[in-house]
């Protein structure tokens, strides 16, 4: 059965870190990306070194996982081509030959107008090019001779290897609140981006699935426009220590306390069987690089406690620090 990574906010949940961590400790076999495509950013940091990927799956990590990226996301080649020169997977990456190519034009027409100036997108080509899919003119990953060597049949590869009992993991991009059918519209992204939508990315059904993790951060942030109910001003965001900068963008991050309402419809939009919880330390620093439930402060076990009171799902991965190995893992296998 596979394991199903999403975002449960406005994305920048920290969800490269969890991935990354997944990767590692579960040895996994198999990652494989859904979500929309080069407007992600995920930063992962292992042995000291920072890693960010916008196409690439977060697993990378794992030097023995292979790595794909399934047919509904959408693909720019030039930064997927130097990811994988980058960071050396040649020989462990696959691609989905359904994959929709992210065109010049495309990142034009993002860069203006309506697009920029009232959502306030990342500006990659995403919504146009998704655009263009539905309309069906857009090209496929298969008519570019430059990606050919990675093509593959990705949805029949991840099935197979859930059926041989190999662990799966399926990385979501983007998080709840900014999904096309359920978020905050119309500043949302192109696409729909809970569980469901994933899963349907990669192909596979939702019987296929064992998990599904959610990831919030200790505190909720936004980058671009929309509504977001308790937003700080900047002031108190540098005083409490919350100032984040976008991975993508560069933008300065949006920043509002944990919302426990949004939390709460995140968990069953998605079925989330397992709560991950990030940046745990940046709330209480006395948590930092705390690897076990016992030595986290009593205040931080408090608020861990109630986040899984009101959701009603376990929180068995909490993040104290920038490092993968940064963790509190009470999955109870582990
Ligand atoms: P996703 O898009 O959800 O993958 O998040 P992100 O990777 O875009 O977030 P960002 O680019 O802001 O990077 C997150 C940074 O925070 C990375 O450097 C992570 O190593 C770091 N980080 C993640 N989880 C934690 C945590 O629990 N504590 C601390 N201190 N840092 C963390
Ligand atoms: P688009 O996906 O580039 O069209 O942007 C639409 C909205 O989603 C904008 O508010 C973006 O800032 C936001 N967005 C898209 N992808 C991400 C992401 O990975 N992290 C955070 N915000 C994102
Ligand atoms: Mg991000």
């Amino acid at each position: 059965m596979a394991t199903v990574v999403v975002g449960g906010f406005f994305g920048d949940e920290g969800k490269g870190k969890i991935i990354s961590y997944l990767a590692l400790k579960d040895d996994v076999d198999v990652a494989v990306r859904g979500g929309v495509g080069p407007n992600a950013g995920h930063t992962t940091v292992y042995r000291g070194v920072k890693g960010k990927v916008r196409m690439l799956p977060s697993a990378f990590v794992n030097e023995r996982t292979r790595l794909m990226i399934g047919a509904g996301v959408l693909v720019n080649p030039e930064v997927l081509l130097q990811e994988i020169e980058r960071f050396g997977v040649k020989d462990r990456f696959m691609l989905d030959p359904n994959c929709c190519i992210i065109e010049r034009r495309h990142v034009e027409l993002d860069r203006r107008g309506h697009l920029k100036d009232v959502i306030g997108t990342t500006g990659t080509g995403t919504g146009p090019a998704n655009a263009d899919r539905v309309l069906r003119k857009a090209r496929l990953a298969r008519d570019v001779p430059e990606l050919e060597e990675y093509l593959g049949d990705v949805a029949f590869e991840v099935n197979r290897a859930i059926d041989e009992g190999k662990r799966v993991l399926v990385e979501g991009t983007q998080g709840t609140y900014l999904s096309l059918y359920h978020g905050t519209y119309p500043y949302v992204t192109s696409k729909d981006v809970t569980a469901s939508a994933i899963c349907s990315d990669v192909g596979i059904g939702p019987k296929k699935v064992g998990e599904v993790v959610v990831v919030f951060k200790a505190y909720v942030t936004r980058v671009g426009g929309g509504p977001l109910d308790g937003e700080l001003g900047e002031e108190e965001v540098r005083r409490r220590g919350w100032v984040e900068f976008g991975t993508v963008t560069g933008r300065m991050r949006r920043v509002a306390p944990f919302n426990f309402g949004l939390a709460k419809r995140a968990v069953m939009l998605n079925s989330a069987t397992q709560v991950a919880l990030t940046k745990l330390d940046v709330l209480y620093p006395e948590c930092r690089g705390v690897r076990e439930f016992e030595g986290l402060s009593e205040r931080a076990k408090e608020f861990v406690e109630r986040v899984e009171e009101e959701l009603g799902v376990p929180v068995t991965l909490i993040g104290t620090g920038e490092e993968s190995m940064d963790i509190v893992d009470r999955r109870p296998t582990s």
